[in-house]
């Protein structure tokens, strides 16, 4: 059987973690919103609307943050058509989407929703059709405390207290033709920035992110990124990256590599950041916001436009997707010193961690579980795992490392976590010098796999493709051995004490 080599130390520190690195994103897409997260008459709707079947499964996901209310969906819309009372409430069209946005979940809805999750939010304002006027209305309504016509509707509409909401996205891939009103980098700087002005003359607590190239394929990357920074670099605190994973034609080990083009993707983009630090003299260092990551997958409906919560991307991933989204988790936390916001696009039902039906079930997709351990243990101070691994090499990739891995120390909870992916279609034994813990012991040893790459979960066959425990671990004089099953997720838990 093949073999690789780790050694775990507490002195490979990459950086701990940021709380909202374990975020995930609402937009007005699809069925994420209408038939998702808020079905009125579905048997568990509250008086709210609210899916509590729903909503269980996202609490277990123990988000820190959700970004809303998009996505292409904000750079054509009013956040004021979705306040006050909803009989009073207008639909209208959603260009971004071709979709009937009915209005009648809106920013007070999302946010008396986000509260039952216990997540914080991150708002997105329009800066597609709109600026900074829109921009500071928004902001006075949302953080102003009373005494001025926006906060005071607000009070009107029966929040007394303010959101107080912290972080706000400025904008959505704005450098993208299918944008409703893209922009040139010129423009948008300066637009971003001086909305960035603008919005933290009311509220100086808040925290901006600027719109960075919507892909590495972009032709304008990195130039854009530059561009936007030698703008607005004094007044936001973080830049954006996305990037969708999508198998579309590869073959699996050149699908199981993909995430080697994150990993380039958030080192270029980093060089960028730090060129125009160095351009502009500046003591600050710019920190990223991942806020749309995810696999892509063709979905399994058809988009019907001009309707009401239609599903758009409603896939039911494979195993095999969820081995590439655990690898892309596994490289934003190998970057924890820089990237400090992370959200997994998107929660429900559009390329989802959680499937629903309308008037139905509501079930996990197989990309629920590597998040979910990954915000339950991936908590704490990164590790780099200094590994010794078997490689392969596709048409487009060479030197592919069999296991993929990072390790997350809780020294609080006197926790040490290894995150390990088997990418090869036979088992492997990982050997992992763990001495630096030395009266640790194994807590256990959960894996995700299945016989098929393909098996998927439905409505009716949720936990298809679920995780085990695993007994194939052993620890003695502070080496640990687990064997790692062909292609499959795993995270080795150890602990202080027996
Ligand atoms: O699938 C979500 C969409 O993807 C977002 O609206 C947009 O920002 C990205 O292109």
């Amino acid at each position: 059987m093949k073999k690789a080599k780790m050694i775990v130390s507490k002195d490979f520190t990459i950086g701990r973690t940021n709380e909202r690195l374990f975020g995930s994103f609402v937009e007005h897409m699809g069925s994420v919103v209408y038939n998702g997260i808020y079905e009125p008459g579905h048997a568990t709707a509250d008086e709210d609307g609210f899916r509590h079947d729903v909503l269980e499964l996202v609490k277990a996901l123990n988000l820190s943050v959700i970004r809303y209310p998009g996505g292409n969906f904000s750079s054509g819309y009013n956040w004021e058509d979705g306040i006050g009372p909803k009989e009073l409430r207008i639909p209208k069209t959603d260009i971004a989407w071709r979709a009937i946005e009915p209005n009648t979940f809106g920013l007070n809805e999302f946010m008396k929703w986000i509260g039952l999750v216990g997540a914080d939010p991150i708002m997105t304002v329009n800066l597609g059709t709109r600026g900074i006027e829109e921009a500071r209305d928004i902001i006075e309504y949302c953080n102003f405390s009373g005494g001025t016509y926006w906060s005071d509707l607000r009070k009107s509409h029966g929040i007394k207290t303010p959101h107080h909401i912290k972080t706000w996205c400025l904008g959505n891939e704005l450098d993208g033709e299918w944008q409703v009103a893209r922009k040139t980098a010129d423009n948008y700087g300066l637009l971003a920035c001086e909305t960035a002005k603008a919005m933290k003359w009311i509220d100086p607590t808040i925290e901006l992110v600027a719109v960075g190239s919507s892909t590495r394929q972009m032709p304008t990357f990195p130039e854009w990124d530059k561009t936007v920074l030698t703008h607005t670099y004094d007044h936001v605190e973080y830049l954006s990256l996305h990037n969708y994973i999508g198998k579309r034609e590869a073959d699996t080990p050149t699908y199981l590599a993909m995430p080697m083009d994150m990993e380039k993707q958030i080192q270029e983009v980093i060089a960028t950041c730090d060129y125009v630090k160095s351009k502009k003299r500046s003591n600050k260092t710019m920190q990223l916001s991942f806020d749309e990551w995810n696999v892509w997958r063709e979905p399994d409906i058809e988009y019907t436009p001009w309707q009401i919560g239609s599903p758009y991307d409603w896939v039911k991933f494979h195993m095999e997707d969820a081995l590439v989204f655990g690898s892309a988790m596994l490289t934003i936390l190998k970057h924890a010193d820089r990237i400090t916001i992370a959200c997994q696009s998107l929660l429900v039902n559009t390329i989802p961690l959680i499937l629903t039906e309308k008037g139905g079930k509501a079930w996990r997709n197989p990309t629920y579980y590597p998040f979910e351990h990954v915000s339950r243990y991936g908590r704490g101070e990164v590790l780099r795992t200094l590994v010794d691994s078997p490689k392969y090499d596709t048409s487009s990739y060479s030197d592919v490392p069999i296991v993929d891995s990072v390790a997350v120390y809780n020294e609080e909870k006197e926790e040490l976590t290894v995150f390990a992916i088997n990418r090869s279609d036979e088992p492997i034994v990982l050997e992992m010098d763990i001495r630096d813990f030395n009266q640790y012991t194994i807590k256990e040893h959960i894996v995700l796999k299945h016989e098929s790459l393909h098996a998927v979960n439905t409505a009716d066959q949720p936990l298809e493709v679920h995780p085990g425990q695993c007994q194939d671990t052993m620890l003695s004089d502070g080496r640990a051995t687990s064997r790692l099953d062909k292609y499959s997720w795993n995270v080795i838990r150890f602990h202080m004490g027996l």
